[in-house]
């Protein structure tokens, strides 16, 4: 008897424990310790409303008419972007924009603002220092990499340089950019003429490269990297062609730099062997959604839900403009920008999809990769 309720305590004590543990481990409820976000509009979650004089904001309505308050948020989407998408599903809190940590004294007074990431990104960034970024309208990706050398340090100082690193090298280091350099180069015949495509691309790849080894020797080492779209097919691109087709050449520069993107991964994958990726497949995943939209949940492909389209006008989404009543059903929410739907399609794919569109792991692996 006694043995057997010794037994029984020894058994009820390991359950506690394992539950506590279980508790313990389920109550952080996190896959990673942080997503750190850099990118341009198709992550921003507000950084541009921080910027003194950018143009590059959606700071007004219809943005964010479906979130609960109906209220912008600076996201380029009728509610969530895949920022917010990919943060939830790592069980983390949407990672905040790093201007307005900054510029909210008592915030970034709070012992750790940075511990669960933070977003860079910014509508209208690009790989390369464009004009926008010289006109302060958006921050260029080198100054994104330089503010995060900045929450590095703040890290460092408080968890010490160990506890640091190993906390950012268990996080997730978030890429969508080099949308608005394919759009420059769309628009720019004088560019066209002063480098072929493939120089381009193989600039911008190149370009991001460094960044990526800049990133890497603050800690980084687990990236998630978004191909680029069909650039030429989103509304405003379809309207310079007289058939309403996708762009072609524009299509065709967005995969050359997917391509261009995915052999750089691979070079400094082999360069630096403790760095790990997931390289999501947007271009496919989006031709698939166009080709056989039913099967989605897709009726509309081709316009926008909010601004007008036509041959003869393009009207952006603006406050008084008029916007579909169902945004459920589209893909694209402005000229541009995917719908709070795509966008969570985007990440279920990324955790969950066919190995076909998200190589060589999925999010959901990468997260588990030990470092
Ligand atoms: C942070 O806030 C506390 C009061 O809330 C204040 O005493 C302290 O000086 C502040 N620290 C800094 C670095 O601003
Ligand atoms: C316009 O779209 C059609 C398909 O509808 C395509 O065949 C054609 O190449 C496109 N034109 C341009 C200039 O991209």
């Amino acid at each position: 008897m006694k043995m057997a309720s010794n037994g029984v305590r020894a058994v009820r004590g390991f359950w506690v424990v394992f539950l506590v543990l279980l508790r313990l481990s389920c109550s952080a409820g996190q896959m990673v310790p942080a997503l750190f976000v850099f990118g341009d509009s198709l992550v921003d979650v507000g950084n541009n409303d921080y910027l003194p004089i950018s143009i590059a904001r959606a700071n007004f309505p219809p943005y964010g008419v479906d979130f609960p308050t109906k209220k912008p948020t600076g996201r380029f989407s009728n509610g969530k972007n895949a920022a917010d998408f990919i943060a939830e599903k790592l069980g983390l809190p949407t990672s905040p924009p790093y201007l307005a940590l900054i510029s909210n004294s008592s915030e970034s007074n709070s012992s750790l603002p940075f511990l669960t990431g933070v977003s860079f990104a910014s509508a209208g960034a690009g790989i390369f220092d464009g004009t926008d970024e010289i006109l302060h309208q958006s921050i260029p990706l080198t100054k994104q990499v330089e503010y995060y050398l900045a929450v590095h340090q703040n890290l460092v100082q408080h968890m010490g340089s160990s506890g640091a690193q190993k906390h950012v090298a268990k996080s997730l280091f978030l890429i969508v950019i080099g949308s608005n350099e394919i759009f420059t180069y769309s628009r720019s015949s004088d560019l066209r003429k002063q480098q072929t495509p493939q120089q381009y691309v193989d600039l911008m790849a190149s370009s991001l490269k460094d960044q990526l080894k800049r990133l890497y020797s603050n800690g980084a080492r687990k990236f998630v990297f978004a191909g680029l779209p069909p650039i030429g097919c989103c509304p405003l691109q379809r309207n310079q062609n007289k058939t309403d087709g996708c762009k072609e050449d524009t299509n065709s520069w967005s995969r050359m730099y997917n391509e261009a993107l995915l052999a750089m991964v691979k070079g400094l994958k082999s360069e630096l062997n403790d760095m790990s990726y997931s390289y999501l497949d947007i271009y496919n995943v989006v031709q698939k959604f166009i080709q056989n939209p039913s099967a989605y949940g897709f009726t509309e492909v081709k316009d926008a839900c909010c601004g007008l389209v036509n041959p003869i006008a393009i009207i952006p989404c603006l406050p008084i403009s008029q916007y579909c009543s169902y945004r459920r059903d589209h893909v694209f929410w402005d000229l541009v920008h995917p719908t709070e739907e795509t966008n969570r399609m985007f990440i279920d794919i990324a955790f969950h999809g066919s190995p076909q569109y998200t190589y060589p792991v999925d999010v959901q692996q990468l997260a588990t990769v030990e470092t």
